[in-house]
């Protein structure tokens, strides 16, 4: 069991990889606990490239080879501080880089960015955010929350909340819920966010059950809520913006209709959606999720560096 990179969340369903993936963040978790997480990545470098903003990822991913006796190297704005500004192409600097490090870790701002980086990279490409397509170790990490908080990968209901149409965490979790047994998926959003056609497709053919919602409260029975930011960046318009930019906000009123063992989730960062006045509520995840995320990564490191 193992991958040789991440771009596509359908890799994590390969035989085994899931199971083992979260396992070892399980025990990477225990052992950080007692500062005694092994150091298997003594000796080798992660290098961070980031053609746009995150906070996230990329710092988990750092602490996460870090915590494994790893090293980082990294550009604070990939668009703005590499040899990009002088016309070099993606397909060069990765050669360049994959000459450096052991493994990149890359975000940017086109689908498909990962996929071309990864043809002709001699190192591992972890894709952390490829525009509107995937995000594969969130659902890496969003998964491994979901077993840690509410004991189950299988027999659930979770409603996707807000813009699902350029939610790249979305893309890539739908695609393995796709594979699970009896998962119930209510979609929320507008009518011109709702989830694209080829994922629609995937819970048809996979005879996923799912239902498309225009009223958060008609979700608040699921197991899960998944919170999305509405993604400004990705609009062609201030004003298409505008219109839906609020559409969903989960505050007190609906804390109170949410089911009492469910959980909220959100990638993060939050900007309207979730009010701060329900985050010290114990069915509030995303704080945990987020942390979740080292786990997850220093697990994937481990099994992408052959460790
Ligand atoms: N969840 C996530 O991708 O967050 P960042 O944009 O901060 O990395």
């Amino acid at each position: 069991m193992a991958l040789k990179n991440l771009i596509e969340a359908k890799q994590l369903l390969e035989q085994g990889v899931l199971g083992e993936l979260i396992a070892d963040a399980t025990k990477f978790e225990e052992s950080d606990k007692t500062n005694s997480i092994p150091q298997l990545l003594d000796g080798k470098v992660l290098a961070a490239l980031f053609y746009e903003p995150s906070t996230r990822t990329r710092f988990s991913f750092e602490t996460a080879m870090l915590k494994l006796g790893g090293e980082v190297i990294s550009t604070e704005s990939a668009s703005h501080f590499s040899s990009v500004t002088k016309g070099e192409t993606l397909e060069d600097t990765i050669k360049i880089i994959g000459g450096y490090a052991d493994v990149i870790v890359m975000r940017h701002p086109d689908k498909g960015a990962s996929k071309r980086a990864a043809t002709v990279s001699p190192v591992p490409i972890l894709n952390a955010g490829d525009g509107p397509g995937e995000h594969p170790s969130q659902a890496l990490l969003d998964l491994y929350t979901i077993k840690k908080e509410i004991g189950r990968l299988d027999d659930f209901c979770i409603a996707m909340v807000g813009d699902l149409k350029n939610g790249r965490t979305i893309h890539s979790l739908v695609k393995i819920l796709a594979e699970r047994k009896n998962v119930l998926i209510k979609l929320v959003a507008p009518c011109e966010l709702q989830l694209p056609g080829e994922y629609v497709k995937l819970l048809e053919e996979k005879k996923v059950k799912f239902e498309k919602l225009s009223d958060l409260d008609d979700a608040l029975d699921a197991d899960v809520v998944y919170m999305t930011r509405i993604q400004k960046e990705r609009f062609e318009s201030k004003e298409d913006y505008e219109r839906v930019k609020d559409c969903f906000v989960f505050g007190k009123n609906e804390l109170a209709k949410f089911n009492k063992n469910g959980i909220i989730l959100h990638p993060l960062p939050r900007v309207n959606e979730i009010s701060p006045e329900i985050d010290s509520d114990p069915r509030a995840a995303y704080f945990r999720q987020a942390k979740n995320g080292v786990y997850a990564r220093m697990a994937l490191l481990k099994m992408v560096l052959g460790k």
